[in-house]
């Protein structure tokens, strides 16, 4: 029994722990696209840019619904959208040149950056689920 309980508990931990170490890493891969890809727009901070480009720091869209924000990066975004109260009405077009672990690990690096805190990781899997969709 308690040779069992300990197998479980060091099966179950060391499960986390790579959980926790895929995530590290897919964030630093993650931060590498953001610069190149994201930046521009959304600026270093995530801060955005007022009236035009909306924050993704500690944005309430962005961190809603998980599905929602693979969307906006594999399909784009335009018609007016509210984040954190404010009102947008620009267009974001689509990133899909990015390949689906890419549009994981920035994902993963805003949801992890900037104040943010995912409650779950976004994985290639999902990604590709969202772009077969429209
Ligand atoms: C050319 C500028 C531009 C680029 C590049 C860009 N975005 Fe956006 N993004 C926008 C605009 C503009 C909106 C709002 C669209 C609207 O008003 O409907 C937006 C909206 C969003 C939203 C939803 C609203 C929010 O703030 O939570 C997310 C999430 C997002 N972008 C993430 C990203 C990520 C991640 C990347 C890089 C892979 C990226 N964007 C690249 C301009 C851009």
């Amino acid at each position: 029994m308690l040779k069992s309980f300990l197998l479980i508990a060091f099966v179950t931990s060391g499960y986390l722990f790579t959980a926790q170490d895929d995530l590290t890493a897919s964030v630093k891969r993650g931060k590498e696209v953001y610069s190149t890809t994201c930046q521009a727009c959304h600026m270093a901070t995530g801060e955005g840019m007022a009236g035009v480009f909306p924050p993704l720091a500690k944005s309430d869209y962005l961190m809603k619904d998980q599905k929602r924000a693979v969307g906006v990066v594999v399909h784009g975004l335009s018609g007016e959208v509210t984040v954190n109260g404010k009102a947008y009405n620009m267009v974001m077009p689509p990133q899909s040149h990015l390949t689906d672990e890419q549009i994981a690990d920035v994902l993963n690096y805003v949801q992890n950056s900037f104040g943010n805190k995912a409650k779950a990781a976004v994985t290639p899997a999902q990604v590709a689920e969202v772009r077969k969709k429209k």
